[in-house]
């Protein structure tokens, strides 16, 4: 078999598609290693926010569904540990209650989740990679890849909100943008259709899928991220006490929350001070702001005169290639992402300057869409049409409504596995301990004027 494509854009043969596979479970277990050797027994146990569960439980449940999807319903496996299988079901147990039940101690759960990768490695090694739903292309390890990633996701926002010394080692910042003086505030996206979702990605999950045309009018979108320094103009005009900017909901919540800045930010003697994986430090002006709510953002977005980009509309200006008529994988393109494009993995722990990443911007000329901050927008979490929940109602199914937002193109904390220009991720609009930032849009009238 020849294939002279360059690997990123091949089909993978078997073997190659097998080791990609093998290097994605362990790309996700170095991930899963370093959030969870890093700490102390007594750290792991401990629920540090009512919104999250204890670390400890991230790492067995991260074994546990790799053992259900994996080595019992690909491999037709026996359960390892049945009676386990309760406390590890997200939906029998919310967050809150987790901490008092009987979960296994570390050493057991990270002996647990190690046992379940030997005997699903071993699997790999055997498994046809297709003629079954749930294989082809390797779907169900992917899938698996993508939980455990989301996990370490889960878990470094439980590490923000850990009180108390750092625990995470110091990585280097994010490269300085050369050319970020000289970006325009905004680009143009001329009206008309694009493809959005994916029938052809071969991880992407059920809430991508299927692809479907949709046809916009045209809009503007800031070329960045909104940065901190213009989010500390929003508090600086009292933003934050007028209720013209705020929707009904988001102003009540606002009063009842006592919000006045972004979660994890402080002002002392004069100066603007947040605090990030247990160091305090002077809110840097330039970077995307994150930790804001929904309401938080959308009052910004209306105090600018501006609205949130539709859920329809960042997909565009993330993938329409203009020239081809056709909606890519990713802003730069179909490779995957490189250092160069975008600010993923956990590599930095911080989001990188606005303008940074010229290699990653998408044929507008619109830059970090992936990467950095999650991007709030203004749609609702609801099903493309043709929707078919697969291989389970829970992992979308069930939250489709009103009640949550979507947000795209994930955050520095997010995995290149999981993280594409048709992911889709949600949750509700007061939530901000998640890695959360915006940019906002504007409508332009029939004259093209803004
Ligand atoms: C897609 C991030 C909303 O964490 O609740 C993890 C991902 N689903 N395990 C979540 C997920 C099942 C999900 N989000
Ligand atoms: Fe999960």
């Amino acid at each position: 078999m020849t294939d002279v494509r360059p690997p990123a854009e091949a089909p993978a043969g078997t073997e190659s598609l097998r080791d990609a596979i093998a290097a994605e479970l362990l790309a996700a277990r170095a991930r899963t290693a370093a959030l969870t050797d890093c700490v102390e027994d007594h750290d792991l146990t401990a629920q540090h926010s009512p919104l999250m569960s204890p670390l400890v439980w991230d790492l067995a449940h991260i074994g546990n569904q790799e053992e259900l999807w994996l080595l019992r319903n690909v491999g037709g496996h026996d359960p390892m540990h049945p009676e386990i299988d309760p406390l590890y079901d997200a939906f029998q147990h919310p967050r809150a209650e987790r901490p008092s039940l009987p979960l296994l101690p570390p050493g057991e759960a990270r002996a647990y989740a190690h046992e379940v990768r030997g005997r699903v490695l071993d699997l790999l090694a055997a498994s046809p990679l297709e003629g079954a739903p749930l294989l082809d292309a390797g779907f169900a390890f992917g899938m698996i890849a993508q939980h455990e990633q989301q996990h370490d996701e889960t878990m470094l926002i439980t590490h923000q909100l850990r009180k108390g010394e750092p625990a995470l080692a110091a990585p280097p910042p994010p490269p300085a943008p050369a050319d970020a003086a000289t970006l325009p505030a905004e680009v143009l996206v001329p009206a008309g259709p694009f493809t959005m979702g994916t029938d052809i990605e071969p991880w992407a999950l059920d809430n991508e899928r299927p692809a479907h045309v949709v046809d916009l009018p045209a809009f503007r979108l800031d070329t960045t991220p909104v940065t901190n320094g213009a989010y500390l103009r929003f508090i600086a005009d009292g933003g934050y006490d007028e209720p013209t900017w705020w929707t009904p909901e988001g102003w009540a919540h606002r009063q009842q929350a006592g919000l006045t800045a972004p979660l994890f930010w402080r002002h002392e003697d004069g100066q603007w001070l947040r605090r990030r994986f247990g160091t305090l430090e002077p809110v840097p002006l330039d970077e995307p702001v994150l930790h804001v709510s929904w309401y938080e953002a959308d009052a910004y977005a209306r105090w600018a005169g501006r609205r949130l980009p539709t859920e329809a509309e960042w997909e565009k200006a993330a993938r329409h290639d203009p020239v081809t008529g056709r909606s890519r994988r990713y802003p730069w393109g179909d490779g995957s992402p490189a250092p160069e494009h975008a600010n993923l993995g956990q590599r930095h722990l911080r989001p990188a300057p606005a303008g940074s990443y010229p290699a990653g911007q998408s044929p507008y000329g619109v830059r970090q869409l992936i990467g950095d901050v999650w991007e709030w927008t203004a749609s609702d979490f609801r099903p493309y049409p043709g929707f078919r929940a697969w291989p389970y109602e829970e992992y979308s199914e069930v939250f489709f409504g009103p009640e949550y937002k979507v947000l795209r193109g994930g955050a520095f904390a997010v995995a290149p596995v999981a993280c594409r220009g048709t992911f889709r991720n949600w949750d509700y609009p007061v939530r901000r301990q998640i890695f959360s930032g915006f940019r906002t849009a504007a409508d332009v009238s029939d004259h093209g004027e803004a």
